[in-house]
C-alpha cells in the first residue's frame, strides 16, 4: 500500500494539535539537554534537530543552544519557522544531506522511525555521525523495536483545540516478519464547525531489534550510553551516542544515504 504521509504535507495543519510544546516536548527536551551536557567532551553550544518537525523540540532546546532543524517536509518547515523565527532550518533528506559544517550535539528524535530498511537506518545514522564534531553527542530515541512491537495494536486519541475536534485512530501490522518494516495506518476523524471529514494516512516504518540499533551505532564509530525515559505510562530507553572515533564518511549519493509512536502519545492532554 501506498506511503502517502499526509500528516507532514496536506494534513500538517493537523501538527500543532498533538503534543504540548511547554509540557511533553519540554520534559523530553529536559533530558535531551541533561544527556548532551553530561556526554559531549566539550561545552554544547550548537545542535542539529534532524527530523524537526514543527519544531516543538527546537523550541524546548533554542532556549540552551543555537539551534538548526532539517527536515524533509516543507509543510512541516513552515510550522517550524513560524514557531522558532530565529532559528534556521533546512529542507533535506535525513539520509543524504551534506551542510559542509559540524556540531556539538545532533537529536534524531522520531523521524528515524521513518526509515524502513537497513540501508536507509544506516545512512541516517552516518549522515549525523558526519555532521558531529569529534566528542560530539546524537541522541536518539527507539520508539517502536521488535521487542517492543504489538502486532494489530490500535489506539485512539482525541485533541481538541477552539472549535476543532480531532479523534486519532491508529493501527500498526507488520505483514511480513521478515523484513525490516512494519505499516501504521491512520483514520482522523476531523469535526470542525459541526461538519465531520474522515481522511486516512498511511506510513510504512522501520522496525529493528534494539541490538541491531546498538550494533549499527557502534558499527558507525558511535560509543552508546543507555539510559530509561518514562512519559506518562510509556517507557522508552535514551541513546546518547558519543562520535569517539574520527572516520571521515562519505558524503557521496550512497555513502550518507539513506511510527503510533511517541508524538501519539504525547497527544493525550488536549485542550
Ligand atoms: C513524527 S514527526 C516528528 C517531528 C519531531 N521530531 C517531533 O518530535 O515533533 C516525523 C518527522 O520526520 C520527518 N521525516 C520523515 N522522513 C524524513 C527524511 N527522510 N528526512 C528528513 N525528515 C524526515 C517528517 O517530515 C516529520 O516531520
Amino acid at each position: 500500500m501506498k506511503d502517502t504521509r499526509r500528516l507532514y504535507t496536506d494534513l500538517a495543519w493537523l501538527w500543532p494539535l498533538w503534543g504540548e510544546v511547554d509540557v511533553d516536548y519540554a520534559h523530553y527536551c529536559d533530558r535531551v539537554r541533561a544527556l548532551m551536557d553530561q556526554h559531549a567532551s566539550a561545552p554544547v553550544k550548537t545542535v542539529l534537530d534532524i527530523g524537526c518537525g514543527g519544531g516543538k523540540n527546537v523550541h524546548n532546546l533554542e532556549r540552551a543552544y543555537k539551534v538548526t532543524g532539517l527536515d524533509i517536509s516543507a509543510a512541516m518547515l513552515a510550522q517550524a519557522r513560524t514557531l522558532n523565527p530565529e532559528c534556521e532550518f533546512i529542507e533535506a533528506d535525513m539520509r543524504d544531506f551534506s551542510l559542509n559544517r559540524n556540531f556539538d550535539a545532533v537529536l534524531m528524535d522520531d523521524a528515524i522511525s521513518y526509515m524502513s530498511s537497513l540501508a536507509d537506518f544506516e545512512a541516517a545514522f552516518r549522515c549525523a555521525y558526519a555532521h558531529l564534531k569529534p566528542g560530539g553527542v546524537l541522541i536518539t530515541t527507539p520508539d517502536v523495536t521488535i521487542e517492543s512491537f504489538e502486532q494489530n495494536r490500535t489506539q485512539t486519541t482525541t485533541a481538541r483545540r477552539d472549535d476543532l475536534e480531532v479523534v486519532f485512530i491508529e493501527n500498526i501490522f507488520d505483514p511480513d516478519p521478515g523484513d525490516e518494516s512494519f505499516e501504521t495506518t491512520v483514520v482522523y476523524l476531523i469535526r470542525q464547525h459541526g461538519q465531520l471529514s474522515i481522511e486516512t494516512d498511511h506510513w510504512t516504518m522501520g522496525l529493528f531489534s534494539m541490538d541491531t540499533w546498538r550494533s549499527v551505532l557502534t558499527r558507525i564509530g558511535f560509543t552508546v550510553f543507555e539510559t530509561p525515559y518514562a512519559l506518562g505510562e510509556d517507557a522508552y530507553t535514551v541513546l546518547a551516542c558519543v562520535k569517539t572515533r574520527f572516520r571521515p564518511v562519505s558524503l557521496h549519493r550512497g555513502g550518507c544515504r539513506r511510527a503510533v509512536s511517541r508524538f501519539v502519545r504525547r497527544t493525550m492532554d488536549s485542550r
